[in-house]
Parts: structure tokens; sequence; C-alpha cells
């Protein structure tokens, strides 16, 4: 079968995707669309953070591992499950499930998914909302020849206040939703063309001043050098939910998309360039961070606000810097728009096949859930930020330590990141390797004798990875380990 473009594509003899539902209008065009889901937030606002919250090198090379042998083989199955289902999440699983003689309560990996969307949206767009609110000050020239306690003030300003904060998110969220309403394929095709470029084209123009620092150096190694002994099993789990996060993968957001693409394009390509691609953005991210970090003495472990606290510092300092920052966080915002447009896709299509509504009702319903549940975000950073989980759940539960500072969106992000993705991926996982017929699997991957190896990631690397990785974050490894004396 041939690589190239073709509109409409003739099913398959054993195959029948839903007569005319929507394509993708060539290869190219679904690489650009994952790419700009993978590529967002994550990558540029998430990656440097928690890399900094977990100490560099160790971090990176386990999360970089987690790409390579869990990602890019579960972003695989999860693509063709999708295109073979030609559905939401929800029906695709059950349709599957039936295909190949199983519980149609696979139905509820897709409920999953659609849940996981919802809750990581409702964060994604409050951050998003940080970025926007960046543009007017940088084009504002606010940043120019501040120093970082004036640039950690002006971000301050902003979480503390929480009107500002959801004026931003009603009007993200509203951008996210008009889109949504309107079909994917439309809109996101253009902005992905021209716009993942440009963030790419600024993204090396930045490195360049990072070189300039003087810093670059301790930045690398800081990114590459990895520390075993700063490595903790919280920071193994985040890596890997952030190889899932990353890449979209594990909520329905890939698998929705993989519907529409056409029969014959090739899963195993597709999925190597995004991840390619996103894993670059995520390491020109940190590679530009770092060096800002150390150059002015600055906390790496700052947490959410990093981003915010060091880019505006580069541009208050750099020639054509408001420029130049205006461009980045306009380009930030479409990055996360293309992103927050995948976040939702996999529950408007199935709020539409469930309740019979149109995309546009849809839109608006799930658009106002999400707004809401926003609030909690919003709230975490100003008038609830004493609010944490130990403040809620009594002492006596005193052995989750690890979420004990938790507010609402630190919670809402570790349910979502690490444990529903990975939990949603390691049942594609088991579903694609080990349920679906083979012949079934063999057929849509076509990838020839590289079938064995993929085979063997995601019935077993896969899996038994998430799975240790799971057990070690609930402290099992650690008890056998006790009992066993070793
Ligand atoms: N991958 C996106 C990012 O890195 C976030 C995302 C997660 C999008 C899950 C869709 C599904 O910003």
């Amino acid at each position: 079968m041939s690589d190239s473009a073709s509109p409409l594509n003739e099913p398959a003899a054993n195959k029948k995707p839903s007569a005319n539902r929507e394509q993708w209008s060539s290869r190219l065009v679904f690489i650009l669309a994952a790419t700009g889901s993978a590529v967002g937030l994550g990558n540029i606002w998430k990656f440097p953070y928690i890399t900094g919250e977990f100490g560099g090198g160790a971090f990176v090379l386990i999360y970089l591992l987690c790409i390579a042998s869990i990602g890019i083989p579960i972003m695989m199955a999860e693509i063709m499950l999708g295109r073979r289902g030609r559905h939401d999440p929800v029906t695709t699983m059950k349709k599957l499930a039936k295909e190949s003689g199983h519980s149609r309560s696979w139905g509820l990996l897709g409920w999953m998914g659609v849940i996981a969307g919802f809750l990581i949206l409702s964060y994604y767009s409050v951050i998003a909302g940080w970025a926007m609110a960046y543009v007017p000050r940088m084009a504002a020239g606010t940043f120019v020849g501040l120093d970082a306690e004036a640039v950690n003030s002006v971000f301050s300003t902003l979480v503390s206040s929480p009107e500002t904060l959801i004026a931003w998110h009603t009007l993200f969220l509203f951008m996210t939703m008009s889109i949504v309403a309107r079909g994917v394929r439309g809109g996101l095709e253009k902005a992905v063309t021209y716009l993942m470029p440009m963030l790419f084209v600024l993204l090396v123009i930045l490195i360049f001043y990072a070189m300039d620092t003087g810093h670059f150096g301790q930045g690398l190694s800081y990114l590459f050098n990895p520390d075993f002994s700063k490595i903790s099993t919280e920071g193994v789990l985040s890596a890997m939910g952030h190889a899932f996060f990353t890449l979209s993968l594990g909520m329905g957001a890939i698998m929705v998309y993989g519907s529409y693409l056409p029969d014959n394009t090739s899963i195993a390509k597709a999925s190597i360039s995004v991840a390619f691609m996103d894993t670059l953005v995520a390491l020109l991210a940190g590679m530009i961070i770092f060096p800002i970090v150390f150059a002015n003495s600055l906390e790496p472990g700052a947490g959410p606000g990093l981003i915010f606290k060091t880019l505006p510092l580069a541009f208050g300092q750099m020639n054509y810097g408001t420029f130049f920052g205006t461009l980045f966080f306009i380009l930030l915002v479409f990055a996360a728009w293309t992103s927050s447009i995948s976040l939702i896709e996999p529950a408007i299509t199935w709020a539409m096949k469930t309740f019979q509504i149109s995309r546009v009702k849809a839109s608006v319903t799930s658009g106002m859930l999400v707004w809401f549940m926003g609030l909690f975000t919003v709230f975490s950073f100003n008038l609830a930020s004493d609010v944490t989980i130990s403040s809620v759940i009594s002492t006596k539960y005193g052995e989750f330590v690890i979420l004990k500072d938790a507010t609402a969106f630190d919670f809402l992000d570790y349910l979502t990141s690490n444990i529903m993705l990975p939990l949603g991926g390691l049942m594609i996982a088991v579903y694609a390797g080990w349920l679906m017929k083979k012949e079934y699997s063999r057929d849509e991957l076509s990838i020839g004798l590289w079938f064995p190896i993929w085979s063997v990631l995601v019935r077993y690397v896969a899996p038994v990875m998430v799975i240790i990785v799971f057990l070690n974050a609930m402290g099992v490894v650690a008890f056998v380990r006790s009992i066993m004396g070793v």
C-alpha cells in the first residue's frame, strides 16, 4: 500500500468504517494534528518545572526511556485501535471488544479517558490563561530591564488575582470550544501547519540566547548528567506519567485522531515522528530554561511558575526581547490551544453519539462543565492555596505523604498524569497486545518484521514497566523487600 494521501479511502475488505466519517486530508495532516495535540504546555511549561522539582538528569533519562519503550508502542496501539474502531473511544472499545469476542466493559477504558480529558482540560485551560495573560504584558514591555525579583512579583500578582485568572481561563476555553464546535479539521489543520514550525524557530532563537548566558554548559549538565541519588520513586512515577501526558496518550485523544486516519497511512512512521518532535521541543525548552535559571541564581524547583519567572527575565534583557517575547507567548497559547482541542474531542464525540446531540450543543455543555471544574485550579493559587489534602483529610491518613501538601490543582494533576493516563495506557497495551486478534493488529500496523518487536513491547515491556512503577509508588515493592529482607 502506498503512503500517499487520499481523502477518501476504500475501506479494506475486512473493515467497515462508518460510511462518511470525517477523515484527515493526508498523512501529513494527521501527523501535524497529532503533533499539535502532543506539543503543548506539557513540553514548555510542565517538562522544565517537573524536571527541576525532581532534580534534573536522572528524571530526564527515565522520561526518555519511557517515551521510547512505553510511549511509542502505546501510541501505535492507540492509533490502531482508533482507526479500527472509527468512533468515539467508548464506542470504539465496545465495538472492538465485541469483534474479538471480549466483554463490552472495555468501554470503561473509553469512559476513563473522557473523564481524564475533562479533568486535564480544567486545569490546562487555567495555565494556558497564564500564558495569554503574559502576551499583553510582554507587548507592553513590562519586563524590560526587570530583575528576577521584579519578574517574580509580576507572576505572583497575576496568580493571586482570581478574577484575572478566571477571565483568561474563560477566554481560552471559549477559543477552544469554538474550534471544537466547528469540527476538528477546518481550523486545526491550518493552525498547526504554520504555527508549529514558527514555535520551533523561536525556540531555536532562544537557544542562542541561552548559549549566551554563560551557563549553557551547566544547564546541559543539569539536564543530561544523571545523578540517581536525586531520584525518588515519586520522581520515577512522574517521569512515566509525564511520558503519557506529553504524548497525549492513555485517554483517547490520539484514539479519536486515529479514528479520522485514512486506512493506508503508516501508523508506525506517524508515531515515531510525533514522539520525536514532541521530545525535541521538550528538550529544547529545558535547554533554554535551565541556563537562564543558573545565570540568574534562580531555583530550578520553583514549581509551576518556572517558565513565567525565567523566560520574561531573558526577554527583558535581550535585543528585540519585547517582540520575541510577545511572539513566544502567542505561540505558546497556540500550542496549548491545539492540545486542548484534543483533550475535549473524546468527550465531544462520545456525547454526540450517546445523547444524539449536535457538535455545537455537546461543545457548549462540556465547555461549561470544564469551566466550573477550572475554578478549583484558579483558587488553588490564591483563595484556597492552603486548602491541601492534609487539611481536608485528617492526619490519621498521614501515610499519604506524597500528596500531603497538594492543592486541588496538584491533586488533579497527580490523579490524571500519574494515575489515569498510565492506567489507560496499560489497558490499551493489554488490549492491543493480548486480546485483539493478531491478524487484525498485524494488518492494521503493516510493519512486517517489526511486528514481533512491537508485540513484545506492548505485551510485556510496557505493561510490566507501568505495573512496577505503580507498585513502587504505592510502596508495595518496599514492603515486599522488607519482608524478604532484601
Ligand atoms: N500532550 C499535551 C501537552 O503536552 C497535553 C495533552 C494530554 C493533550 C493528554 C491531550 C491529551 O501539553
